[in-house]
């Protein structure tokens, strides 16, 4: 069969990873695809640095919109990042060519995501973004496909590594927040302006396209209430510990009687709760469905591997022709999303 045609615009962390990974699973996921996926083409700021992997063999790109526009393009993976730039662009010339399109990107889906689900499914083209919240956690695919029959009543979880990772260090070497802060940066899973992570706006882009999934709305961040952990403390985490408690910044979305909730705030988590063992940099989302029950999903939220496992799972996906809306109902039926005050939850 003929070969998916996939250009990269991004070669960072998670666009290398996704060039390794097709490269060394090459035959399952041909087989699994049913076809082979074949990058063609590339773009990335740094043309020269080193990566690691060999890049000769693609064809470079210095106009990253153009990518969209080449002719021998089936699907575009976009890993530039940011809400709006070059990413939106890209993502809009790719969906107005008819074009596929996989991203990693929450802030442009937090920000965008309605209009961009509409153009993808005007032009009958996959909008895919599993690798956008949590990593290599099936979060979308769990919520999309496996709680599909179910009426959820609350998604939340642990949705940032790096704050994770600092309150875990907090809480077990008795630091303060900014000791630990540059350790966690060093780690490379901090955003690039790391005071979206510090003040739970990477948790609340996340949360607002879990919230949608969830519960059918329009990813609306500007309706998610953040706060993050900068004014955490030592002592508050030591009392909390002493009380049965662990500090986890967690967000989440619930359908209360005055409307859609959605938070993102450190909590107190009890100490028999899954959450509160969940440590270093890892993710876990929770999803409570009608019939389904409780679901965990737990591992990594962020890092080459795993956010690249989920960039090429979306393209397996697009190779066997398999995709839906993009937020599990189509974009016209999608709510307004708002936000009810904390006191009327
Ligand atoms: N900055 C994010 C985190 C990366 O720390 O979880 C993954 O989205």
């Amino acid at each position: 069969a003929d070969a998916l045609r996939v250009a990269l615009a991004g070669l960072g962390t998670v666009g290398g990873g996704v060039v390794k990974l097709l490269d060394a699973n090459r035959e399952l996921i041909t087989r699994r695809a049913g076809r082979p996926i074949e990058v063609v083409a590339v773009s990335a700021r740094d043309r020269t640095k080193d990566r690691g992997i060999d890049l000769s063999r693609f064809q470079w790109i210095d106009d990253t919109s153009a990518l969209a526009q080449q002719a021998d393009v089936d699907v575009v993976v976009e890993l530039i990042g940011g809400s709006d730039g070059p990413a939106l662009t890209l993502a809009r010339a790719t969906l107005a060519k008819g074009r596929h399109i996989v991203t990693a990107n929450k802030a442009m889906l937090a920000h965008h995501g309605l209009e961009l689900a509409q153009a993808a499914e005007a032009a009958g083209a996959a909008l895919k973004f599993e690798a956008a919240v949590a990593g290599g956690i099936p979060v979308i695919k769990g919520l999309r496909e496996g709680a599909a029959a179910n009426e959820i009543g609350r998604v939340y979880g642990i949705l940032n590594g790096t704050c994770n990772f600092i309150l875990s260090k907090m809480e077990a070497e008795g630091r303060d927040f900014a000791e630990v802060l540059a350790e966690a940066q060093a780690l490379g899973f901090a955003e690039a302006d790391p005071t979206f992570d510090i003040d739970g706006i990477d948790a609340a882009h996340k949360l607002s396209i879990l919230a949608s999934l969830a519960f059918g709305t329009q990813p609306a961040f500007e309706h998610v209430a953040a706060t993050g952990i900068r004014h955490v403390l030592g002592a508050d985490i030591a009392e909390a510990a002493a009380l049965g408690y662990r500090v986890r910044l967690v967000g989440l979305a619930e359908a209360g009687k005055a409307g859609l909730f959605q938070r993102v705030h450190p909590h107190l988590v009890p100490i028999d709760h899954p959450l509160a063992h969940v440590t270093g940099s890892t993710n876990a989302v929770v999803a409570e469905g009608n019939f389904v029950g409780r679901l965990l999903l737990q591992g990594a939220g962020a890092g080459e591997g795993p956010t690249a496992s989920a960039v090429v799972a979306d393209l397996i996906d697009i190779a066997r022709g398999e995709y839906g809306p993009p937020f599990a109902m189509p974009a016209a039926s999608l709510v307004a999303a708002e936000v009810a005050d904390a006191g009327e939850r």
